[in-house]
């Protein structure tokens, strides 16, 4: 298809028929290509989504259009509409994203609201600490730290790109004094213990590679998306051998998992000893996130 260069003549209603083709013949859903194209509008303009789904009357500057443009083209190269702008939202939160990190799904905030509810149910306004294994965009500390008064939390990832960003993000937000983040990879060797670990671990099996839309396979860090073990679940089998050396008596495990992995971690955990095990599910009502207690001794 041939390729658009907007011009100031051209209407709104012309404009976005003609994006939304371009982000079509890229192989982008139709669906898809509308949302993303009042994503860039809101973000050129400041209009808000609603604003532009009603049909506002947008006019676009020389300047903005040349932008427009520009975010096209690289949709072409299937660069995730994320890393484009440098922008997400997570949890209602503006946070920045950055190539070579991680983005932030919609899917991971139920692991952010079974964590907050678990933890309010446990420690009410107790001072309390977390461990997070796996920053990248501070997302779930962020989030948390902004609803806990009471929380502190360490975060640690394997790469330094997340952690800076983190780091970044948590000052965007006013909690970076109570976060530590730290560049370590067996997390294990923390050497303290916390009321609660949480985590969205890399939990992609190696063998569903070539199922992975472009802008994920080619564009988001390895690191991110592949869990060890040939099913993936390598991560939550180092929870099972490890969390009781950084997790307190009665603490918090919460974990987000991959489709069709609910069962299979509900079944290591309950097998490793944990206590309280439960499955929560996401909006699509699948199981999203496994959580459990460490037992107490008697
Ligand atoms: C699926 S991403 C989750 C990022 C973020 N918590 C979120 O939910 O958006 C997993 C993160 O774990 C990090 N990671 C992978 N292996 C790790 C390890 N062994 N120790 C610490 N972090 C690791 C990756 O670099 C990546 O940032």
């Amino acid at each position: 298809m041939k390729k658009v260069r907007f011009n100031r003549e051209q209407s709104f209603e012309t404009v976005k028929k003609l994006v939304c083709e371009n982000l079509v013949s890229f192989g982008i859903e139709a669906e898809e290509a509308a949302a993303e194209f009042d994503i860039m509008i809101e973000f050129l303009t400041g209009l808000r989504r609603s604003q532009i789904m009603l049909g506002a009357n947008v006019e676009l500057s020389e300047e903005q259009l040349v932008q427009l443009d520009s975010f096209v083209d690289k949709r072409e190269q299937r660069i995730p509409i994320q890393y484009i702008l440098e922008e997400t939202y997570f949890m209602g939160q503006r946070l920045k994203v950055r190539q070579g990190v991680f983005i932030p799904r919609p899917d991971t905030e139920t692991l952010v609201e079974v964590s907050l509810a678990k933890l309010k149910q446990l420690y009410g306004h107790e001072k309390i600490w977390m461990l997070e294994i796996g920053s990248g965009s501070g997302a779930i500390p962020v989030s948390l730290l902004k609803n806990l008064p009471n929380l502190r939390a360490v975060s640690l990832d394997v790469n330094k790109l997340a952690l800076a960003l983190s780091r970044e993000n948590a000052v965007l937000h006013e909690v970076d004094w109570r976060l530590e983040l730290v560049h370590e990879s067996e997390w294990w060797k923390i050497g303290r213990k916390f009321q609660a670990l949480i985590t969205n671990p890399p939990y992609i099996p190696r063998h569903q590679q070539a199922t992975l839309q472009p802008e994920v396979g080619l564009h988001e860090p390895e690191l991110a998306l592949f869990g060890t073990d040939d099913d993936g679940l390598g991560f939550y089998r180092q929870i099972c051998t490890h969390a009781e050396d950084v997790v307190m008596a009665g603490g918090l495990i919460a974990v987000e998992v991959g489709d069709d992995q609910g069962e299979p971690v509900r079944e290591l955990f309950c097998n490793a000893g944990f206590a309280a095990v439960q499955t929560h599910k996401d909006l699509n009502g699948i199981v999203r996130v496994v959580s459990a207690l460490i037992a107490t001794r008697e």
